[in-house]
C-alpha cells in the first residue's frame, strides 16, 4: 500500500515530503479553503516541491459535467503530476468519462459503496476514494465497504486503484492495508503517529543509556 498525505497546508506538505515515503498528496476544497491561498498557485507549488510521478490531487468545484470537464482541464494543465478529483455523482461520472477520453487522470471522491466504485471505474477513473471515517460516523462500516470494493476490483480485474480516505487514526491505516487498498491518504497528525511505538522509544533510550554506561 502506498502512502499519500491528506493536506493542503504547504508547510505540513513540505515536512511530510521530507519523510521520504509519500507517493502522492490529496487536497479537497475544505482543506484548501482553510489555507486562504490561491488554489491553482498552491497546486503549482506542491507539484514543484515533489518528484515527477507523485500524484497531486486537486478537486473540481463545478457541479455540472461540462463545468467539471472545463475545471479538470485547467487543473491538469498546471502540471503532469495533477490528478483531477471529481465527486461521485451522475454528472461527476459523465465528466470522468470525458476527461479519460482526453487522457486526464481522475480520482472519484466521496465513494461509500462498491457499486459507486464500480460505476466510477467503468467510466475510466484512475482512482476511487472510499471514505472510511465519514462512513463510520453515520454508523456504517467504512473498512467493510473498502474490503468489498477491493474484492469487486479483483474479481473483475479492474485496474482502477483504491485510495482509502477519511482516515482518522492509525488503526484505519492498518485496516486499509489489510483490506488490500492500493493507497491510504493520511492526515499529517495520523501519519506521524504511525512511526511511534512505546517499546521503540524505550528501546532507543535503553541502548543509549547502556552505551553511555559502558563507555563511562
Ligand atoms: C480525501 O481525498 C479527502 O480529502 C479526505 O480524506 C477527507 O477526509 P475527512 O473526512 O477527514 O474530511
Amino acid at each position: 500500500m502506498q502512502f499519500y498525505l491528506d493536506s493542503a497546508d504547504f508547510t505540513e506538505i513540505q515536512q511530510a515530503w521530507e519523510l521520504g515515503i509519500l507517493s502522492g498528496i490529496t487536497t479537497n476544497p475544505s482543506l484548501v479553503a482553510k489555507t486562504g491561498e490561491d488554489f491553482h498557485s498552491l497546486i503549482q507549488r506542491i507539484c514543484d516541491l515533489v518528484d515527477a510521478g507523485i500524484c497531486v490531487n486537486a478537486e473540481v468545484l463545478a457541479l455540472d459535467a461540462e463545468g467539471m470537464v472545463r475545471e479538470g482541464e485547467q487543473l491538469a494543465a498546471i502540471h503532469p503530476n495533477v490528478v483531477v478529483k471529481i465527486p461521485m455523482t451522475i454528472a461527476g461520472v459523465q465528466a470522468v468519462k470525458k476527461l479519460c477520453q482526453k487522457g486526464i487522470r481522475t480520482n472519484v471522491t466521496l465513494v461509500f459503496t462498491p457499486v459507486q466504485a464500480l460505476l466510477a471505474a467503468r467510466a475510466g477513473a484512475s482512482f476511487v476514494s472510499p471514505f472510511l471515517g465519514r462512513f463510520d460516523d453515520i454508523g456504517e462500516d467504512g473498512v467493510a465497504a473498502l474490503e468489498d470494493i477491493c474484492d469487486v476490483f479483483i474479481h473483475y480485474d479492474i485496474s482502477c486503484k483504491s485510495i482509502a480516505a477519511s482516515i482518522r487514526h492509525p488503526v484505519h491505516v492498518l485496516q486499509a492495508a489489510q483490506a488490500g487498498a492500493d493507497i491510504a491518504t493520511i492526515p499529517f497528525k495520523v501519519l506521524e503517529k504511525l512511526y511511534e511505538h512505546p517499546l521503540t522509544k524505550q528501546g532507543v533510550e535503553k541502548f543509549c543509556a547502556d552505551w553511555a554506561k559502558g563507555k563511562g
